[in-house]
């Protein structure tokens, strides 16, 4: 019986949340798991009433949860920073979901702006260190609001948070069994404390995995190849920031924040999983948006909970509804609501 957490969040969240409990539903029918649910109302309505964003005691109740599945978080009347930090952040660093794991994966059917690209070419994972970096949150104003201000945002790299993430790049590499390969995506040309210690570590740590080829890429020219060349690549590791920035980018490639889904993980511990696309608000409660993110980001809490054969055939409903039902997959260029393109791979599953 597995113990599934909900943060529907704000804007467009809940929507996508909701067809997404109908296909967990439907694959726990066929593959006979069985689950409960505990809902928590997280997110900027209940942060504008209450001043709570997320309490100590849920981070206690969280950690008693096989999994949390997350709609999205970002309200227009919230200042910017506050729930990010306040809850997404607070989240991924308290449960130590140190891997932010971000499948780039063009399916059949769908729009891709990369010309002469197609889905043998756009099929690789980002692998983005999830507690350290620029995320930190190190730094401080010296004479805020004076013309010498100073501001400063300290890029933080412990080894053993290196090690940890570069670490699980390998193994993830290896059982991805595609190509065998992992690239570091980095700036050694100029960041050569912070990420010559990233490739010290990659090096030492890749002479333990000789069956996985190593390569190199500075982040500029990561993203030129992710446009020229999307092929090249099979897992890429980087730090927080990087990722990050790469992350939105390989969502395009693979056809836009309709299907882009990413899980915050805790390897030994409380993962989280989400459509990476943001609250949408100029979508909320229209109907419109595109669930298949967030149902493909509870295919990827599924195989983290170990139902590979749920999150297959969940998989397959997805591509076999894209590739010949829908008309697009950005919000309202579906020919489908939102609800119609949930009960679409509901059935399929069925
Ligand atoms: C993401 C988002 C978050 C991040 C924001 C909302 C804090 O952009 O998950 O990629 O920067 O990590
Ligand atoms: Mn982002």
């Amino acid at each position: 019986m597995y113990k599934i957490a909900t943060i529907p969040g704000d804007g467009t969240g809940p929507e996508v949340v909701r067809e997404g409990l109908k296909v967990l539903e439907a694959a726990a029918q066929k593959h006979g798991f069985k689950y409960e649910l505990v809902d928590y109302d997280l997110g900027g309505e209940r942060y504008l009433k209450t001043g709570e964003i997320l309490p100590d005691s849920v981070v206690e109740e969280l950690k008693q949860c096989n999994s949390i599945f997350l709609g999205a978080i970002g309200h227009p009347d919230v200042q910017p920073g506050i729930l990010e930090k306040g809850l997404l952040l607070k989240a991924r660093f308290a449960l130590q979901q140190y891997i932010n794991l971000r499948p780039v994966k063009l399916y059949p059917g769908v729009d891709c702006p990369l010309k002469d690209k197609g889905p043998d070419d756009i099929d690789f994972v980002v692998v983005r260190e999830n507690n350290e970096g620029l995320y930190a949150g190190i730094g401080g104003f010296l004479k805020k609001g004076t013309p010498e201000e100073v501001a400063t945002q300290e890029m933080i790299n412990t080894r053993q948070g290196v090690e940890r993430c570069i670490r699980y790049a390998f193994e993830y590499t290896r059982k991805r069994g595609k190509r065998k390969q992992l690239l570091l995506c980095a700036k050694t040309n100029v960041l050569t404390y912070a990420h010559d210690l990233w490739w010290r570590v990659f090096n030492e740590v890749g002479e333990e995995y000789s069956d996985i080829k190593r390569e190199y890429a500075h982040v500029d020219a990561t993203c030129m190849w992710m446009v020229k060349n999307p092929e090249w690549f099979d897992v890429i590791v980087t730090c927080n920031m990087f990722g990050d920035i790469i992350t939105d980018l390989g969502a395009m490639i693979q056809g836009g924040m309709g299907i882009a889904a990413g899980g915050n993980v805790n390897p030994e511990g409380v993962s989280m999983f989400e459509p990476i696309g943001g609250s949408a608000p100029k979508y909320t409660d229209k109907n419109v948006i595109n669930p298949v993110a967030a149902i493909l980001a509870l295919t990827m809490l599924l195989e983290q909970l170990g139902e590979d054969k749920a999150a297959a055939s969940i998989e397959r409903a997805v591509i076999d509804v894209i590739g010949n039902k829908l008309k697009g997959v950005n919000a309202g260029q579906m020919g489908y609501s939102t609800s119609e393109v949930g009960d679409l791979i509901v059935a399929n599953i069925a």
